[in-house]
């Protein structure tokens, strides 16, 4: 993570960063009040920058009570300080939540027909677009085409969350609850003014366990937690990515904002789920701890003991059967054309050493039979890892050896920075793979 920029001094300061945010005329306004307290009681100096649309739904009292600053509605007021110029010169970061149809598509053509457009135009700052809309406006190629314009031109437009919609349906288009944009903000602040390099990917994250049934109340699983995965889905979106998170029985863990959540709760779905989404993708990581057998059969009914409390000779013989294995599926797919050839494929690897080789060891065979391009390799020999915040991991490039591909030790650190760095070692593979790309 940056050392540099307003990270460093972070929001905790008495310089807090300063944040301008923008609110367009959506329902979800309302959510935006809570976004602009969580900003404010970290130390950010925020203004507000609401639409006309969005003081129909939200007050101008309630947005400069909060930010404790006058609210900046619109060119005209204080012209002379030329309000669009000095709001985009000197914020940090430009947050726009709800942002809808009508805003991206007014900021993807460069309209600058009122204060907050304008100013998304001064801007030189990261800037992160949250969309809110309903599910058939999101859905429609007009607004796909000006949220992925936006996306190549390195704006962070977070995917909205899938869920109740204003009316009763539900979808996606809900705007991430303000506690996940807040984290999508605050990643990119400590980011700095480093470029949004994944600005154009589409990236397809794994995470959680498998969980495959025995009977309609067992299942063999396993005690991943997600967080590694959830952890990079997040920095990704941060890092400018269209990310598909494939979630596997994470129910524990809160949507990270700005990724689209698909569950999948056995190996099978989790395959179907994971090379469906990589047809485009740029990068597919597998973190999922993925089950390796199932039951050969579901029974249909609880499995049960014998009626006879003293049957010494009650016993269960379970037989397992093969699994598919995903990420040798995805190589396997990428040479056929299924995953497309500039797609980075990385693995994961909880190992314990043994007898017979360390985890460095076992690692670099697993690398080489597997036929990814980069393995993360966690030592779980003392159960290590599972369900804490930090990590420390060993990142081995396929081929490692040579001067440019070295294997590289993150960690101890938070799952964040270890994510990040696993993508700044996605992005050099993806360099080494194409290098005039
Ligand atoms: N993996 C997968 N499909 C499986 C098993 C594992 O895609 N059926 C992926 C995991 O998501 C991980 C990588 O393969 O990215 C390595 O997982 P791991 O369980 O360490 O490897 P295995 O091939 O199962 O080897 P082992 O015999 O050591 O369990």
């Amino acid at each position: 993570m940056s050392t540099s920029g307003p990270a460093a001094q972070g929001p905790r300061t008495a310089q807090g960063p300063r944040v301008v945010l923008g609110v367009g005329g959506g329902i979800a306004a309302y959510k935006a009040v809570l976004l602009l307290r969580l900003l404010t009681e970290g130390g950010a100096r925020v203004r507000v920058v609401p639409t006309d649309g969005a003081l129909r739904f939200v007050g101008e009292a309630t947005w400069a009570a909060l930010s404790g600053q006058p609210v900046a509605a619109d060119v005209w007021t204080d012209a002379h300080e030329v309000p669009h110029v000095r709001l985009g010169r000197e914020a940090d970061l430009v947050v726009v939540a709800p942002a809808t149809a009508d805003l991206l598509a007014r900021a993807a053509h460069g309209r600058a027909d009122d204060l907050l457009t304008s100013t998304l135009l001064t801007a030189r700052c990261p800037v992160l677009l949250a969309p809110a809309m309903h599910t058939e406006m999101w859905e429609h190629p007009a607004v796909r085409a000006n949220a992925a314009l936006l996306r190549e031109r390195g704006v962070v437009v977070l995917d909205p969350a899938s869920g109740r919609l204003t009316g009763a349906d539900t979808g996606p288009g809900r705007l991430p609850e303000p506690e996940a944009v807040h984290a999508a903000a605050l990643r990119l602040l400590a980011r700095g003014s480093a470029a949004p390099d994944l600005a154009g990917w589409h990236v397809v994250v794994s995470a959680g366990g498998t969980r495959e049934p025995l009977d309609p109340v067992r299942f063999l699983g396993n005690s991943s937690s997600g967080r590694q995965g959830y952890a990079l889905a997040a920095t990704a979106a941060a890092r400018g990515a269209r990310v598909t998170l494939v979630a596997a029985h994470t129910d524990a863990l809160p949507d990270p904002a700005g990724a689209r959540v698909v569950r999948a709760g056995t190996a099978r779905q989790l395959r179907e789920a994971v090379l469906a989404a990589a047809a485009d993708a740029d990068a597919v990581v597998m973190a999922a701890a993925v089950a390796d057998f199932r039951p050969a059969q579901e029974a249909q009914h609880k499995i049960k003991k014998s009626e006879d409390p003293a049957d010494a000779d009650d016993a269960l013989l379970l037989r397992l059967v093969r699994n598919p294995d995903v990420l040798a599926d995805l190589v396997a797919a990428r040479r056929a054309g299924g995953v497309p050839q500039r797609a980075v494929l990385v693995g994961f690897a909880a190992e314990t050493g043994d007898e017979r080789a360390g985890v460095l060891e076992h690692a670099r065979r697993k690398l080489a039979r597997k036929g990814c391009d980069l393995l993360v390799v966690n030592d779980v020999s003392a159960g290590r890892a599972f369900g804490s915040p930090e990590n420390t991991v060993v990142l081995l490039p396929a081929g490692s050896g040579g001067a440019d591909e070295q294997e590289e030790r993150v960690g101890p650190a938070a799952k964040e920075v270890v994510a990040d760095a696993v993508w700044d070692a996605v992005r050099r593979r993806a360099g080494a793979l194409h290098p005039a790309g």
